[in-house]
This record gives C-alpha cells, structure tokens and sequence, in this order.
C-alpha cells in the first residue's frame, strides 16, 4: 500500500508489502506459540537481556510478552503495515516499554551506538540484503553489545539442500513474503564481523515432519568491544 509522505506530496510505497502473507503469518504466528513451542523459544531467545533493545522485523510483536523487566526499551523496527499495526496492539499490552517504529533492516531509522541489545528473529531470511542489515545492526549497537538470534537457514543433507536452493530460486519467496530457506545466518552474522558466541541448532517443530524451513538456530553474538 502506498504511504504519502508529510508535505511532499509524493507517493512513497512501504518498504515490505506483503498483505496476503502478513495476514496468515498473524494467525499461524499465534498458533505456533504453543503447538510448535515458540513461546519457549521466544523466552531463551530474550532472558537476561536489559538496556536498551533494538528488535528487527518485529513482525506482530509476539516477542514483546518474553522481554525481561531489566529491558529498558524496546524499539521495534516492521516495515509490514498489518503487521506493524497488530505490533502496536502488542506493545501496549507488554511489560515493558515498547516503541514500535516503520522502517527496514538495510536503513535502520535509528542513531548510532544507541542500544545495549538487537534481536533478530526469523527475519534475515526475508531482508533483502543480508549484510547490508546486520552492517546497519553493527552500526546502531554500541561496542560490546549483544546480539541473540533465532533464525532459520540452510540445513540437512544434499538432497535438503538442494530442495532449499530450488525453493528459493522459484516459489519459496513469492509465498512466504520474500522468506528464503537456503540462507545461513550463522555464517552472516560472522562474517558481519561480530564475535559469534554459542549457538545452537534447532528443528521446528521439534517433533514433527522436518520442512526445508524447520532448521533453525538459536544464538548469541556480539559487536566487538574495541570501537572500529
Ligand atoms: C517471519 S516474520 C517474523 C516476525 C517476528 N520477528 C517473529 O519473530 O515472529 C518476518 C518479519 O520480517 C519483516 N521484514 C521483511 N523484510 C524486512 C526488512 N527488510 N527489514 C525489516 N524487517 C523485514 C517482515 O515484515 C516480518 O515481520
């Protein structure tokens, strides 16, 4: 949906637009919670976090509930308007302060150095431009921040993996709102020149039928301390 921007009359588009797929991912989000047991992965996700957070492609805000009271603030950056909107919603409900703002991972609309904490959660399978995000991650943490990240990616054995290369190269991102599975982020964020620190594989779900999106992984990193 076209957004005008204040005063100049033009007509500026939202950087992600995706109605179809925001408007199930609402209500699959919801259901996953407690039948794929994400609330659990939410709540690992976030403990001991506090600060300041960043929290990229925030979605329909389902994380705001798992933020500990040692969060300070949380701004929470979606470009999807219906997903932003049932964010708000979610923010007002959360325990903790949370800000919900338009904006994309690549152009982070935020000032640098500015918070303790950004959390990315199965959101750098859909950015458009996978360094260019984590740069902008890098450049709004102040040093020594952390990163925690729950994202899916590539995984399994060859015939896996090359499924997960031919989704992504036809119908995958067309129906899942620009998701691709074939992405690692592990390697991303390492390469992005944080310090990785321990992580570990997840499948979702845990118990049922492994999808090319089910290999899942669940970490932590950090923006060096020495200022570069
Ligand atoms: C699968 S949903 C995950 C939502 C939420 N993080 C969660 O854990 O439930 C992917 C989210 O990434 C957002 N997204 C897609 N491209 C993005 C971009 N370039 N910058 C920021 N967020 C983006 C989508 O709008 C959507 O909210």
């Amino acid at each position: 949906m076209a957004l005008r921007s204040a005063g100049s009359g033009k007509v500026a588009r939202d950087a992600v637009h995706h109605p179809p797929f925001a408007r199930c991912y609402a209500r699959i989000s919801v259901n996953a919670e407690t039948r794929m047991g994400m609330a659990g992965i939410r709540d690992r996700l976030l403990t001991g976090l506090s600060g300041r957070v960043i929290e990229i492609g925030a979605g329909n805000g389902l994380n705001f509930a798992h933020y500990p009271s040692s969060v300070s603030e949380v701004v929470a950056i979606e470009p999807e308007r219906l997903l932003r909107t049932l964010a708000v919603d979610a923010g007002r409900r959360a325990e903790v302060p949370v800000d919900v703002v338009p904006g994309a991972a690549e152009a982070l609309p935020v000032k640098s150095e500015a918070f303790d904490a950004a959390v990315l959660s199965l959101v750098m399978c859909s950015v458009r431009d996978v360094p260019r995000a984590l740069g902008e991650v890098r450049r709004v943490l102040r040093p020594g921040g952390v990163v925690r990240f729950f994202e899916h990616g590539r995984g399994g054995g060859r015939a896996m993996l090359l499924t997960q290369r031919a989704l992504d190269r036809t119908v995958w991102p067309l129906v899942s709102g620009g998701c691709h599975v074939s992405r690692d982020p592990v390697a991303a964020i390492r390469e992005a020149g944080f310090e990785l620190g321990p992580y570990r594989q997840v499948m979702m779900p845990e118990n049922g039928p492994t999808l090319p999106s089910s290999y899942c992984f669940l970490g932590t990193a950090w923006r060096p301390s020495v200022s570069d």
